[in-house]
């Protein structure tokens, strides 16, 4: 990590984020973008005024920053869109919102993304509380010579996915009416899908979903000290599972059909803090 290009990125942000102390971060993946609408915007920046940052290349994902009032008090930092690996993008632009969060003393983390669903009970349209996950590469931010400032140069990760705010969405979902299961995610480091015989075995590795992002940012979270939580939208059940050959678009598509049910746990979410 180029702690420089950190320096760079945040004396970039306009004051009134770099003075602020929001509650919790949000990093909307694939489709979740809608979950800051009707919030007060504080302050917006589009993802290319963040210099080592750089725009948003993905289907569904905005590429603008947003401080937002909380009805209740205090406020959010929401991150409309996420840099991946597999863009092309560095290290430092995957995590970026993770170190502007750091930064920022900011304590909490939401992670949110579109996955594949591969336990069968699942369907598409559910959203699952990711309890733990499987990293099926050894692709990891926190590869290089070890920076004491990022956390200890072996992290635990026992608890990556903080037991409190997994409670926290629990009853977030009681509360919405919406039901909410807990799902371990494998990460694929992508940008293809999968192929059935890969969903197989991590079928039997123990997954319940797969994607290609959340992870990276996750174990860096944790180890940098941020309590992290996450959530997947099933877009679509995982290559083999269905019939239907997976596109982005219909990633997308599934997601507007439920942006309702994504608001409100996470709105509910964020009055628990
Ligand atoms: N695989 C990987 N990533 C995904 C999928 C999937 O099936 N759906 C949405 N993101």
């Amino acid at each position: 990590m180029d702690i420089k290009l950190f320096d760079e990125a945040f004396e970039a942000l306009p004051d009134v984020i770099r003075n602020s102390k929001p509650a919790c971060t949000l990093m909307l993946g694939s489709g979740w973008s809608s979950v800051v609408e009707g919030m007060k915007v504080l302050a917006e920046v589009p993802y290319t005024d963040i210099p080592h940052f750089g725009g948003a290349t993905v289907i569904g994902h905005t590429g603008r920053l947003v401080l937002c009032e909380l009805p209740a008090s205090g406020t959010v930092l929401a991150f409309m869109g996420r840099r991946h690996w597999y863009e092309g993008a560095s290290w430092e632009a995957v995590v970026m919102p993770v170190e502007i969060s750091r930064r920022l003393g900011v304590p909490a983390l939401l992670i949110t993304n579109a996955a594949g669903g591969i336990r069968r009970n699942l369907v598409a349209g559910d959203i699952v509380i990711i309890e733990d996950h499987i990293r099926m590469s050894p692709l990891s931010p926190l590869v290089g010579p070890h920076n004491p400032v990022f956390g200890p140069r072996f992290p635990d990760q026992t608890n990556v996915y903080s037991p409190e705010l997994i409670e926290k969405l629990r009853l977030a979902g009681d509360e919405e009416g919406v039901e909410l299961t807990k799902g371990v995610y494998v990460y694929s480091a992508g940008p293809v899908y999968e192929t059935p015989a890969e969903i197989r075995a991590y079928e039997i590795l123990g997954a319940d979903l797969v994607g290609m992002s959340t992870v990276p940012e996750a174990m860096f979270a944790s180890a940098c000290g941020l309590k992290v939580a996450g959530l997947s939208f099933v877009s679509n059940m995982a290559a083999g599972i269905s019939e239907i050959n997976l596109s982005g678009e219909d990633v997308i598509e599934c997601a507007r059909r439920n942006t309702g049910k994504m608001a409100a746990i996470v709105r509910n979410f964020l009055g628990r803090l």
